[in-house]
């Protein structure tokens, strides 16, 4: 790597961790793809680990592997709920007016969701079936929580 490089990349890290929420993202609708495509991946990752837990002999890493992804992802969709996205969208957001002024609310009820989603992770590496299926329930019930309040149909 040259050293312009090494800057460039430097100077990225800074940008990310330093500029308020609103400058990640050029336009609203980038913030709007931004939170779909990871709750998108959240809810794919949550189908493999249903997927395993219905079938005859379910595959203990595949769970492993989904809920340490869930874990880490489960961290990306609300940095993207920024002022100017309340609308919009391809496919349109389903996003609720209210996640935009709820604040307190909406915290708790994401943290909430990372919490079990953390335990979950914790749990599937215990590999006891029964226990990720309890933990998996409790997920669910997470999300469900903030999409009866907060999502569209
Ligand atoms: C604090 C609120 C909140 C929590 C917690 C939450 N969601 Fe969502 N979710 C939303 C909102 C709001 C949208 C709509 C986003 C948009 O269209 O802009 C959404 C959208 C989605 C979508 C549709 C993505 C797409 O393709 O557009 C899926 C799938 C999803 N959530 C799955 C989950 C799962 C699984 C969990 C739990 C592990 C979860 N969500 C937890 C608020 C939440």
């Amino acid at each position: 790597m040259t050293n312009k490089v090494v800057s460039i990349a430097a100077a990225g890290i800074l940008a990310a961790t330093a500029a308020p929420a609103q400058a990640q993202f050029a336009k609203p609708e980038d913030a709007i793809k931004y939170r779909q495509a990871a709750f998108a991946l959240i809810g794919n990752h949550m189908g493999r680990i249903n997927g395993q837990l219905k079938s005859n002999a379910p595959n203990v890493q595949v769970i492993q592997s989904s809920a340490a992804l869930i874990e880490t992802l489960s961290k990306l969709p609300f940095e993207a709920f920024i002022a100017g996205s309340e609308s919009g969208g391809n496919p349109p957001t389903r996003a609720k007016p209210e996640i935009f002024k709820d604040a307190a609310k909406v915290k708790s009820l994401a943290e909430k969701m990372q919490a079990e989603v953390a335990k979950l992770a914790a749990t599937a590496k215990g590999g006891d079936i029964n226990a990720i299926r309890a933990q998996f329930g409790e997920v669910g019930k997470s999300c469900k929580a903030c999409h009866d309040d907060y999502r569209r149909d």
